[in-house]
């Protein structure tokens, strides 16, 4: 259940202008080839509970995206899980239907890239800047921040983590996050899944990034815990007959 602090004071397009803008915005949003295709609707639960529950959660977020007030929601979803069990599937697959069906302007970004990015504008002679880098993804209506914890928390790290999501928070803009670490309370969740929980192997995302990014997270997103095996590996082994 959302509450009206969680909608963000966002007016919204009307239909003519959303559909003329979504290409654009589409493009502007710099999703990755090998995801650009993937929908709500082809994302394959294959029965299982956990993976049931985020794709319906994901699909009831875009559904209820804009309150009763006409204020698009505020907090977004945080993706939890192993590798492989289609978490940047379906955060693109929101991403893209906010836009399509809201004119939102979105961006994905993984978070490695990123870093590696503004590494790369320390070099002599490069025009950009950390800032150039780093403005549209603090300001982007809709983020997808992909592998949120993925990179080693030295000190320079936790500090372009910082300057991002807390001017998302302070700002109240929409961010959606996957990661292959786990919050402390996502134990309760698996286990009210009645299933042996996977997730219990992933490390902690307390571990990867300041309890002062942890605790904004929680009011930034809502965890959606996707306790399942390696699609990827499940489907070679369907191709190779093993
Ligand atoms: N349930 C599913 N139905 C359909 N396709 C899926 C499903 N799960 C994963 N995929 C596909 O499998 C590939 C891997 O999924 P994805 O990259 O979203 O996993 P991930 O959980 O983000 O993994 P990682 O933690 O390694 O980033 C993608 O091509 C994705 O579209
Ligand atoms: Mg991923």
């Amino acid at each position: 259940m959302i509450s009206q602090d969680d909608v963000a004071a966002t007016a919204h397009p009307c239909d003519c202008q959303r559909q003329h803008a979504a290409p654009r915005l589409l493009a502007a949003a710099a999703i990755p080839p090998r995801y650009r295709s993937c929908t709500l609707q082809d994302f394959k639960p294959g029965g299982k509970a956990p993976l049931l529950e985020a794709q319906s959660v994901s699909q009831r977020y875009v559904d209820d995206y804009v309150g009763e007030d006409g204020r698009f929601r505020e907090a977004g979803l945080l993706y939890i899980g192993p590798p492989g069990v289609g978490k940047t599937h379906l955060a693109v697959a929101v991403l893209k239907e906010l836009i399509g069906r809201y004119g939102v302007r979105g961006l994905f970004v993984d978070f490695t890239s990123l870093i590696h990015q503004i590494q790369s504008t320390f070099d002599p002679g490069t025009p950009v800047t950390k800032h150039h880098v780093l403005k549209p993804v603090m300001e982007a209506e809709v983020l997808v921040l992909d592998e949120l914890g993925s990179q080693k928390p030295t000190p320079w790290v936790n500090e372009i983590l910082y300057l991002i999501l807390n001017n998302r928070y302070t700002s109240r803009l929409t961010t959606f996050f996957t990661t292959n670490y786990r919050l402390p309370s996502d134990m309760a969740v698996a286990e009210s899944l009645d299933r042996a929980p996977t997730v219990e192997s992933i490390g902690l995302l307390s571990a990867r990034i300041p309890a002062n990014l942890v605790s904004r997270l929680y009011e930034m997103a809502r965890p959606v815990v996707m306790d399942a095996d390696d699609f990827r590996r499940d489907i070679k082994m369907h191709r190779h007959g093993i």
